[in-house]
């Protein structure tokens, strides 16, 4: 039996076509990713995770002169969001980069590591958190579900 696994994003040209919510979440990443610590990549990652409430908690990637040490910014924001606030369903991810090396008009999206990490904060909550990824300018990719960027993932019900 052959079966196909299909998924859906929406891209936008750029972040003014965006809805103005996303633009705003956006915005927040862009200036969180100002903040990076890339010393060693020189690879800046902003991340702005907004919840049902509004609350929007920010991240930003950390390096270590031990590089297996340092964390993306996905996850610094994950973890620093339901490290203060443990019951928020979280709705919207968004995630922007820049590097002072190159020109980054394309979306790039989470590392595979912070995929299975926003896995597991979906699992928690039973719903979906939407993501949004660019580069420093040009297209806005989003997903409606992390599981669109994980297809087979591995997860708590695998286990209990
Ligand atoms: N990085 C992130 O922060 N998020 C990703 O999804 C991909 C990679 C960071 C890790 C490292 O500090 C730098 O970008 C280069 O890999």
């Amino acid at each position: 039996m052959k079966k196909t696994y299909q998924f859906n994003f929406i891209q936008y040209d750029d972040l003014s076509h965006a809805p103005q919510d996303i633009q705003d979440l956006m915005q927040l990443a862009k200036e969180a990713r100002e903040d990076a610590y890339a010393p060693y990549s020189n690879f800046l990652v902003g991340a702005a995770l907004r919840d049902s409430e509004g609350n929007v908690y920010t991240g930003n990637n950390q390096e270590n002169a031990a590089y297996p040490s340092g964390l993306c910014a996905e996850r610094v924001a994950i973890y620093h969001a339901a490290a203060i606030n443990p019951n928020a369903i979280f709705t919207d991810l968004a995630v922007t980069v820049r590097s002072p090396n190159k020109k980054i008009d394309y979306p790039t999206s989470p590392c595979g590591a912070c995929r299975q990490s926003l896995v597991e904060y979906e699992s928690r909550q039973k719903s979906g958190i939407r993501i949004h990824f660019m580069g420093e300018t040009g297209p806005l990719v989003e997903v409606s579900s992390i599981k669109d960027l994980l297809p087979f993932l591995f997860d708590s019900s695998s286990l209990l």
